[in-house]
């Protein structure tokens, strides 16, 4: 499977209950159950490269992981020395979460990945970690992959973040775990907050008072986490814009995060005009329910605010800025350039060889709605950019390469593609 042309799709009316479960909840239960006593139970973990990839480094750190096919259960003894280079993939997240979490364990560990992810920096965690006396190392000053830690004793901290990055505040909540006093990390704009509430919900003495989160070291170990994980909203995403470009059609994203700071984009398209309703049905660590998108005519809008808790839906959101009527900006979102691509200039690049007109700047960029036209799209090996070009070969038809990254957060995304419109594997 390295290409595929997409065809222009049909109305359709569909309800999903199969969306990738949320790869963030997944990474952090796989990590997070190494800080109890007792089993963890952990259902609907996402099955997909980066989160399994997790998984194995638990494995490898020492925890007993028994998995038969519907429950994970992970049982741990404390962090072991693994003689084995510690394999995130192409996981930002599972780098930088794995950073907070070995640097106060006893032993020296290795984290690397594949060759997207020994591009992007890490300095964003490694430097603060250093800081508070973490002994972590890579090439680049510390800043790229492979890394090495060596765990120490950490001390305590009142750390001001400049970026709302969640991978950076998940990564010094867990260094501040062990750290020799109480703690507090402060952020510019609220990131998404699994981290708090599932290590709360663990137990933990974890406060968060607006932009600021105080935590108390552990004095012992925490509760065995007890979770069935929901469906990701960004996966979800993408078909609530194939419905919301799509005349005539809706559609039913069932059991998915209802988290504040991961709806933002629904927020988004919502604003641009689009139908949605959100009915929440369940509240375990946070609220979770199902999400209807039906179309209805797409205006332009500015997004500016928040932006972290719609980072990872822009590319798609993009799709829907391209069908709308007048002009959508994007502003504030540096942090696009630093994701699994430059995500600024692949949307930009791609739009444009779609026929839309879009402009460029160091922070974000301008797209005029217009008439989408097919074309030929390059991942450039980020499974959202995939993803979201494939949508919008359901307004004009596409061919899209190098998908293999979609196995990365979404392996049954075709299965659900192929539900709404005729695709061909080239
Ligand atoms: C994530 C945080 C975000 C997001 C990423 C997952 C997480 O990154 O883009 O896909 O699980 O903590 P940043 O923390 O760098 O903004």
């Amino acid at each position: 499977m390295s290409s595929v042309k997409v065809t222009k799709a049909s109305p359709f009316s569909l309800a999903i209950s199969d969306i990738a479960p949320d790869k963030s909840i997944s990474h952090r239960s796989a990590m997070f159950a190494m800080l109890a006593e007792g089993t963890s139970e952990i259902t609907n973990f996402l099955r997909a490269e980066d989160t399994l990839n997790s998984l194995n480094i638990v494995k490898n750190l020492g925890a007993t992981v028994v998995d038969d096919g519907i429950t994970i259960k992970i049982s741990s003894e404390g962090i072991k020395e693994s003689s084995e280079i510690l394999d995130c993939g192409n996981s930002g997240t599972g780098m930088r979460l794995f950073c907070g979490l070995l640097s106060s364990a006893e032993g020296h560990f290795v984290l690397s990945g594949d060759e997207y992810l020994r591009r992007r920096p890490m300095k964003r965690v490694t430097a603060q970690l250093r800081d508070i006396g973490a002994k972590v190392d890579g090439r680049n000053n510390g800043d790229l992959a492979p890394l090495s830690i060596r765990g120490a004793s950490l001390r305590a901290f009142d750390y001001k973040s400049k970026i709302a990055s969640a991978q950076v505040k998940s990564a010094m909540i867990l260094a501040a775990l062990r750290a020799d006093g109480e703690c507090s990390y402060s952020e510019p704009e609220l990131s998404r907050d699994h981290t708090e509430r599932m290590l709360k919900g663990m137990g933990a003495e974890i406060e968060t008072d607006g932009l600021t989160t105080r935590i108390k070291p552990m004095k012992k170990l925490l509760s065995p986490l007890k979770i069935r994980v929901p469906a990701d909203p960004s996966s979800a995403f993408f078909f609530a814009v194939a419905a919301a470009i799509t005349p005539g059609s809706d559609v039913l994203l069932e059991g998915v995060t209802l988290n504040p700071t991961r709806i933002e984009a629904f927020m988004a398209l919502e604003r641009m005009g689009a139908d949605i309703c959100y009915e929440t049905i369940d509240n375990k660590y946070e609220p979770i329910g199902n999400i209807r998108v039906k179309y209805s005519p797409l205006k332009g809008i500015v997004v500016e605010d928040n932006i972290s808790w719609l980072i990872d839906e822009l590319p798609a959101l993009s799709i829907a800025f391209a069908c709308a009527d007048g002009v959508s900006v994007v502003k504030n979102a540096e942090e696009l350039r630093v994701k699994e691509s430059d995500r600024i200039s692949t949307v930009v690049n791609g739009l444009r060889a779609c026929g839309i007109e879009v402009d460029e700047v160091h922070d974000g960029y301008s797209v005029k709605g217009g008439e989408l036209k097919a074309s030929t799209i390059e991942s450039h090996g980020d499974h959202r950019i995939a993803m979201s070009f494939i949508i919008a070969g359901m307004k004009c038809g596409m061919h899209v390469t190098d998908l293999e990254c979609i196995n990365t957060s979404f392996p049954n995304f075709f299965e659900i593609v192929q539900k709404i419109t005729k695709v061909e594997f080239l």
